[in-house]
């Protein structure tokens, strides 16, 4: 039995599922790829913008189930550096997300403890996104609960290439040597620290590809897949997710 730091109604889809899971291990970090929005839509004759507002809408109820388990740690994959790559009007309506979903979530959040982070390039978002989310992050600057970090113009090569290009400048600078550069040291020059690497990373939509998210931090992970589009992803689905994790014998490469 887990302890619960809060019940979300007396029938929370999967309580069960809940319930059952094991106390002790349970994933100190989850990170999420949200994919799926637009097909979501698509397949019910919507705008594809329609899925992402749908998907937004599904943020804080997996948040609440994370923060119901003991999860310390939520990355959610929001937007990518190769999004931009999408037509304008797209761009523009994810862009504005954080601007609807912070100002109604915020104080629930709050209440929650939650302290909202962003792993991502600040360059390159518009000006409001950027405030949307920085308020946010001030707002719940003091809170000691889950992390809610949201990968906004977030992509891992270029995270690699940027901590590379800071580690040979500093080498240049005299303020390490190269074989001093260890995995500890290298992580240091990546968008994620401090955070630690996810243990469970959950895509949905049935897409089975990585996507250029966290490729280092997700060394050793475990992935769990579901077809299921985020939009239409349950807090039943994330314990079964979690689940699944703790029949997983992790091993690092050892027996
Ligand atoms: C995920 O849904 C959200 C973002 C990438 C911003 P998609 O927009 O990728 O939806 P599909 O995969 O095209 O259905
Ligand atoms: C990954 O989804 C990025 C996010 C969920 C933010 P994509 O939809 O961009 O990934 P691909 O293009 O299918 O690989
Ligand atoms: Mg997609």
């Amino acid at each position: 039995m887990i302890p619960f730091k809060k019940w979300f109604g007396s029938n929370t889809e999967g309580e069960e599922a809940a319930r059952s899971l094991a106390a002790d291990n349970i994933p100190n970090h989850v990170a999420v790829i949200m994919d799926g929005n637009g097909r979501w839509a698509q397949k019910r004759g919507l705008p594809r913008v329609a899925g992402h507002h749908s998907g937004m809408k599904n943020v804080k109820k997996i948040t609440m189930a994370a923060n119901s388990i003991g999860v310390n740690v939520l990355t959610l994959y929001a937007f990518s550096t190769e999004n931009w790559k999408r037509p304008k009007e797209e761009v523009d309506y994810l862009m504005k997300l954080p601007l609807e979903f912070f100002p109604k979530e915020i104080d629930e959040l709050v209440a929650n403890n939650v302290r909202i982070r962003m792993t991502g390039w600040q360059e390159g978002l518009p000006e409001y996104t950027l405030k949307a989310v920085q308020d946010a992050i001030d707002r719940t600057a003091g809170n000691t609960g889950l992390i809610l970090n949201f990968a906004l113009n977030y992509g891992s090569r270029k995270e690699m290439l940027r901590g590379i290009q800071q580690i040979a400048q500093d080498a240049l600078d005299g303020k390490l040597k190269p074989e001093e550069i260890d995995e500890a040291r290298f992580s240091k020059y990546l968008l994620t620290d401090p955070l630690p690497e996810p243990d469970l990373l959950i895509r949905t939509s049935g897409e089975l590809r990585i996507s250029n998210f966290m490729l280092w931090q997700l060394a050793y992970s475990e992935l769990w897949f579901t077809e299921l589009a985020w939009p239409e992803f349950t807090e039943e689905r994330f314990y079964e997710a979690v689940q699944e994790y703790q029949r997983r014998a992790r091993r690092y490469g050892g027996l």
